[in-house]
């Protein structure tokens, strides 16, 4: 049975605490002797049909740090792009390789390569979801604040890929989240009433003033994702007052740390002082991308 990794529930009961643990073990002995390798002799296709940096760096240099031997194929650079279908790009990949990321666009493209592959495939980010950039967001939180619950975490923007899996979170974790997404572009019902079901504080509000309210982390993203480009004038107007800047930031708690995936718009979602200041945390989160990284392989192939 392959080890995929969809959504963060795949990881199990208890399952987000162990990969950060390990994350932490990666971190601390990177360029050590005890640095696990448990990739020896296994080759992975890190597969992107969308653009990155850090994705591609972090699962790039995880797998070759763990004894692995990377493969980058992008949709341009490949017959993807060309319309060769996942499903036979998959069973290609699957007779070739141990495992795939792969960043796409719907979450039923994500589902066919799951479905053809054959081989453990890890999401890397669909419209839907970005569960691995949520597992360094939440190593960052540990690291900086000691513990991941008796914190109020503040989403602000758009309800898509990254406040879906912060709800995810939420649930798996029993997290206190407050959102504040413009009317049209509010998080999927079904994520935040799961979340509610599992024991998640989560809500959502109009304005951000009222969700970074006391907030101890703060985290906002893009207005205008990758794929939403011919929406991006549209997007500015409806995200008009929703720029994380040093008035709203002043709401949150005095000691809050700020979140952004990156890349970050600055003057759109995020304001240079906020970005740049005392509070960000994005640079440790960028890096811990790797660390998760690591740790969610480990996982996935068993050791
Ligand atoms: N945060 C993130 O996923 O960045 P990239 O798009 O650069 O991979
Ligand atoms: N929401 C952004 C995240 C980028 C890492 C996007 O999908 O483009």
């Amino acid at each position: 049975m392959s080890k995929h990794f969809i959504q963060l529930s795949d990881l199990g009961e208890g399952g987000i605490v162990q990969v950060l643990d390990s994350a932490d073990h990666f971190l601390e002995t990177r360029g050590m002797l005890e640095h696990p390798r448990p990739l020896v002799g296994k080759s992975i296709a890190l597969v992107f049909q969308k653009a990155s940096t850090r994705t591609r760096m972090s699962l790039e240099i995880a797998v070759t740090e763990l004894g692995g031997h990377p493969v980058v194929l992008t949709g341009s650079g490949s017959q993807l792009g060309r319309g060769e279908p996942i499903r036979d790009t998959a069973r290609v990949l699957g007779r070739m390789v141990h495992g795939i990321t792969f960043r796409t666009f719907a979450h039923s493209e994500l589902m066919e390569m799951v479905n053809y592959a054959g081989v453990p495939v890890l999401n890397a980010l669909t419209d839907a979801g970005h569960p691995m950039q949520i597992l360094a967001d939440l190593q960052t939180v540990r690291r900086k604040l000691g513990r991941l619950d008796r914190l109020k975490y503040c989403w602000l923007g758009d309800g898509n890929n990254m406040a879906n899996s912060w709800i995810e979170a939420a649930g798996l974790l029993q997290l206190e989240l407050a959102l504040a997404c413009p009317e049209g572009y509010d998080p999927d019902p079904d994520a935040v009433a799961l979340a509610r079901e599992r024991g998640g504080s989560v809500t959502v509000f109009r304005r951000p003033e009222e969700a970074a309210e006391g907030a101890d982390v703060v985290s906002t993203d893009v207005f205008t994702s990758m794929g939403q480009e011919a929406e991006s004038a549209a997007r500015l107007a409806a995200f008009a007052g929703y720029e994380l800047n040093e008035v709203l930031l002043s709401k949150a708690s005095p000691k809050s740390i700020v979140l952004h995936c990156l890349p970050a718009h600055r003057g759109e979602e995020i304001s240079e002082a906020v970005l740049e200041g005392p509070h960000s945390v994005v640079w440790d989160e960028a890096e811990a991308r790797l660390h998760t990284s690591k740790a969610l392989f480990a996982w996935a192939f068993g050791v």
